[in-house]
Formats: C-alpha cells, structure tokens, sequence
C-alpha cells in the first residue's frame, strides 16, 4: 500500500547531505498539501503514478517536504540526485517542470541552500572581490562603471571613443551593454582591439588602472575564441549574459577563461518578477556565485529597475559573506571558502543615487552608470567626473551639495537630474 503523500514527512529533519529548497506553493484543483507532494515528487524521483519499474533503493532518493507554513514548504533533496558541478542538472530537478504542472497555479522558488559537498564541487569566483581590487588598484572605495551608450548602434570608433572619455573622466570600469556582441555596425574583433587600446591609452594618460568588460557572449566556441582574443589584447575582463546564454555557457566560460567574468542578468525578470511564481533573482545569484561570476547585477533599490531594498540588500549579503543568516525569504548558507562576488548597482542610477547606495550596500559595489553618465548635460566625460565625485563626497563623509559647492561637474549633475531623498 503506498502512502497517500509519500513526498511529504513532517517529521524529516534535514541533515547536512540535503539540498534544501523554500518554495511558495499555491495549488489548483487540489488541496495544498496534495500540490506539495506533487513538487516534491516530480522534482526528485516521481511521476503522476506508481510505477512498476520502481526500486526501493530509488525511494531513498524521494525529496521530501518537511516544514510546511502557510503557503510555505521546504523541501529536502538529498545531494546524491544531482550532478556535481552542474547549474542545468539542479535546475532541471528542483526548477524543471514543476513550474508548467497543473497541479500549481503558482509556484515560487524562494532559496535554495546547498550542502557543502555539493557547493565545493562548483569553482566559484576566481578573481572576487579582492581579485578585482587588486587588478585595479583601489583599495576600499566603489567602483565607477558606465556602460557605453546608446547600448546599440554606435559604430566601433565611436563606440570606443565615448569608452575613453569615460575612463578619462573617472571611471574605473566600462563595459558592453547585455545586448552588444558582434552586430556589423561594431562586430567584436574590432570592438575588442579598438577599445581595449583606448583602454591603455586612458589609463596610461590618467595614472589609474582601468578596465573594459567586454561582451563575449555568443555560442560556447566562439564565445572562447573571443575571449583568448581578450586575453591576447591585454584585456583583464569580460562580460556574459548569464540568462540569455546560460549556466552552461557560463561554466564554460569560467573553466576556460581566466580574465575576471563580469555577469548580466537582463531576461531574470521573465520569471523573477512575480512573487508566486517563478525562480528569484537570489536563486540565480546563488548559481550565479557557484559557477563563477566575479560580479554581478543585484538591482539598485532606488534606480529604474524593478527590485526593493529589502531584496537588493539580501541579494548583496549572499553573494558577498561567508555565511549568511535565514530571513523570511532566504535560507541560511555557508559557503566556506567560496570567494564572493562584487555586487554591481546599475540601472537607472545618476550622482545623486551614489550616497543610497554606499550606506545600504556599502563600499564593495561596483557603481555602474550608463545614462547617469553619458546624459550629464556637459557630456560624457564630465558625467563619468561627476559620478567619480559622488563616490569621493561620500567617501569623505560630506553631502554631495557641500562637495558639490567646490566641484562643478557634480553640482551640475545634482542640478540636472536633481537631489535625491532617502
Ligand atoms: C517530461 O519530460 O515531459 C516528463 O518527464 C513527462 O513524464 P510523465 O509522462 O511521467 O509525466
Ligand atoms: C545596465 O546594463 O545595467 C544598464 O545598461 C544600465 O544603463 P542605465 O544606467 O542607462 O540605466
Ligand atoms: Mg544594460
């Protein structure tokens, strides 16, 4: 006789072999609980019915719901059922189709904490944080990015002067917008060669190390051609779309190139947006820091880009300590010696955003603005000037208005875009 929910075991307590996942249920048609016993069961070992090829020593391997609150369920997954080292395998188990099934008007995967085995057999980070740091030379402050723009349509020369008036100016980093690869009007090989001089032009000129995260997302053989291409100029990073391309790409990447890996999200929203349904942007962080990322896009909490506080700064404790506590949303994690992740505030952000997101995120952020820049009303230069300012002032303890008296590019950039209340 087979137990009516045999996925689900109130009693279970979790041990360090589980994998441990925090979903929001909300079932269709059926009870709650039958709901759970589905996810439970279609992401580990089960189908819609018993089946006769079934073995005993496979019931071993059944997730099982244990902690079941509200709406809420963790499951545990024991780390035997996926492969080592594989974003796409846990993701076809806990995030495959128990998203499409019936069974579930909704279904939201909040966390996910993983035991140590399974977390050790992922590379992480080579560079990080520090990796970074060092190749620029900056000890503790932000990061100034930009992103060149408009982010398509700019012709390669073009392209690569407004990437030298931003060094110029005083950013430190310049990258690629996600959607720029390798169109006709700026294909790669030209980009990389061309920028990457003004690069070294910049930085030579100025007397700071300067870096360009170059886009080398494409299909996983060209994609490697492009970053040796990188590695052959001088460059120190490249850039991929962790989404759009995915995870195995990334691991791809991460395993063959050993220039620093800046990540973009752009897609996350497709199925991080809606509270009941869907994967989080801190599950696809979590991955994120697993398969290698140096930095990452967490949002802003203030910007033009979905995505509060609350979320941002959790996302940014995760990807960035060595152990993290349990909130209502998020699972605790140890992640021992896996190096963190430089957390990347763009979208939407200008001067006036940059003492908000040094007092909520702190001073390991990479602070990346593209319009924030390039739309300064004296231009590209004085805009990278200006974002460079906001990060000193604050640096200093001053308010941008006080620096602001004495440092016109900023003042001009406060009264343009306008000062901001937080
Ligand atoms: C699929 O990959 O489509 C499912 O695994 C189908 O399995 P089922 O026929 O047992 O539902
Ligand atoms: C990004 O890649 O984060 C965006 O291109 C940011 O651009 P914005 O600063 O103009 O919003
Ligand atoms: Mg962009």
């Amino acid at each position: 006789m087979v137990k009516k929910f045999a996925f689900i075991d109130r009693s279970y307590k979790p041990t360090s072999n589980d994998l441990i996942c925090l979903f929001k249920v909300t079932p269709e048609g059926m009870s709650f609980e039958e709901a759970v016993n589905n996810v439970a069961l279609e992401s580990s070992v089960g189908t819609w019915t018993p089946v006769s090829s079934n073995q005993k020593y496979v019931n071993k391997l059944g997730a099982k719901a244990f902690a079941i609150s509200g709406d809420w369920v963790k499951i545990a997954y024991p780390q035997e059922l996926f492969e080592e080292g594989s974003v796409s395998n846990i993701l076809s188990s806990i995030a495959g189709n128990v998203f499409g099934m019936k069974a579930v008007k909704g279904l939201r995967l909040e966390d996910i904490k993983f035991p140590q085995k399974l977390l050790k057999s992922f590379p992480g980070p080579r560079h990080g944080i520090r990796g970074y740091r060092k190749i620029l030379k900056i000890k503790n402050r932000p990061l100034v990015g930009t992103i060149v723009k408009p982010k398509l349509g700019l012709r390669t020369n073009d392209h690569a002067r407004v990437a030298y008036e931003s060094w110029i100016g005083g950013c430190d980093l310049v990258k690629d917008d996600e959607n720029l690869s390798s169109q006709k009007f700026n294909p790669f090989e030209k980009r990389a060669a061309k920028t990457l001089e003004m690069c070294d032009k910049a930085a030579e000129e100025i007397g700071e190390n300067k870096g360009y995260l170059i886009n080398v997302t494409s299909e996983a053989m060209t994609m490697l051609n492009r970053a040796d291409l990188v590695k052959e100029l001088g460059g120190k990073f490249v850039m991929h779309d962790i989404i759009t391309a995915g995870f195995s790409s990334l691991e791809t990447l991460r395993k063959n190139c050993k220039l620093g890996i800046h990540a973009h999200r752009a897609m996350h929203g497709a199925f991080t947006e809606n509270p009941d349904h869907g994967l989080s942007m801190m599950c696809v962080a979590d991955f994120a820091r697993m398969a290698g990322v140096d930095s990452l896009h967490i949002g802003t909490g203030i910007g033009k880009m979905r995505g509060g506080k609350r979320e941002v700064g959790e996302i940014n404790e995760e990807i960035e300590s060595k152990r993290v506590g349990k909130t209502k949303h998020r699972l605790e994690q140890n992640w021992a010696e896996m190096k963190p992740v430089f957390s990347v505030c763009s979208g939407g952000i200008y001067p006036g955003h940059v003492p908000y997101l040094m007092k909520n995120f702190g001073k390991d952020i990479i602070i990346q603005a593209g319009g924030g820049c390039h739309g300064h009303p004296n231009g590209t230069r004085v805009g990278a000037t200006a974002m460079r300012q906001a990060v000193d002032a604050t640096m200093e303890g001053d308010s941008l208005n006080d620096y602001g008296k004495s440092h016109k590019e900023l003042m001009d950039a406060l009264e343009f875009w306008g000062r901001v209340r937080f």
